[in-house]
């Protein structure tokens, strides 16, 4: 299956990105919006996750959940991918701290490198796609999006989880399925087995 690991999100975000983009999207340009329901932010992608790696690669993963506590993101404001000047990416922002989520994604491409994923070249930057650009863009486009969303706060992601999504082609575009539930722990508070029963 094609696959990547990424957080979800609340439908209260969700529904306000898509809001103050279809301020944006209006104005025709050849973007590809990203659909309100497969919003998410991508931690690892993975690609083509054959059967026979997913009990591996799950149990890397398991391994790096319990060692990072659940936290939360603020998603606000926008930004593009290399810049604004050629956007290729438009994208939500969050603002600082993101120390949790830099040191899951870390400790996540640590732990595939091991299970022979290749590590990912670019820093990470953690995000919110919300559309493709397909064609010439007219100038000053990345521009008039950042201005759009400056300023404009979408709320709160709570993270206590992660998410193996398998991706796949519908008729009406992409359908992202959960695949695997990664719960988020505190390794300060964790039980031991004994501790556990008492
Ligand atoms: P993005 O959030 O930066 O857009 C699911 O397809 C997600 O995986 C996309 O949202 C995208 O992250 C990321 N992705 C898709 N194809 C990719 C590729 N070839 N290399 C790296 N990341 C990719």
């Amino acid at each position: 299956m094609r696959a990547f690991l990424g957080i979800g999100l609340p439908a209260g975000v969700r529904d306000a990105i898509a809001s103050a983009v279809a301020t944006v999207r209006g104005l025709r340009a050849p973007i590809s919006w990203v659909a309100t329901e497969n919003l998410h932010i991508t931690l690892k992608f993975l690609g083509e996750l054959k059967p026979e790696r997913v009990r591996i690669v799950e149990e890397a993963l398991r391994v790096v959940a319990a060692g990072i506590p659940p936290f939360s993101l603020t998603a606000e404001g926008g930004g593009a991918f290399p810049g604004t000047r050629n956007p290729r990416v438009l994208w939500v922002a969050f603002p600082e701290p993101l120390e949790l989520v830099r040191q899951l994604q870390q400790n996540m491409e640590n732990a595939l490198s091991g299970t022979g994923f290749p590590r990912e070249d670019r820093p990470f930057h953690p995000h919110i796609t919300v559309g493709r650009i397909r064609g010439p863009l007219p100038p000053a486009w990345g521009d008039r999006f950042v201005k759009a969303l400056s300023g404009r706060r979408f709320g709160v992601v709570p993270v206590s989880s992660f998410t193996l999504y398998e991706s796949r082609p519908g008729r009406e575009g992409v359908v992202y399925t959960s695949r695997c539930e990664f719960r988020l722990e505190d390794p300060g508070t964790r039980k031991t087995g004994e501790e556990k029963g008492s």
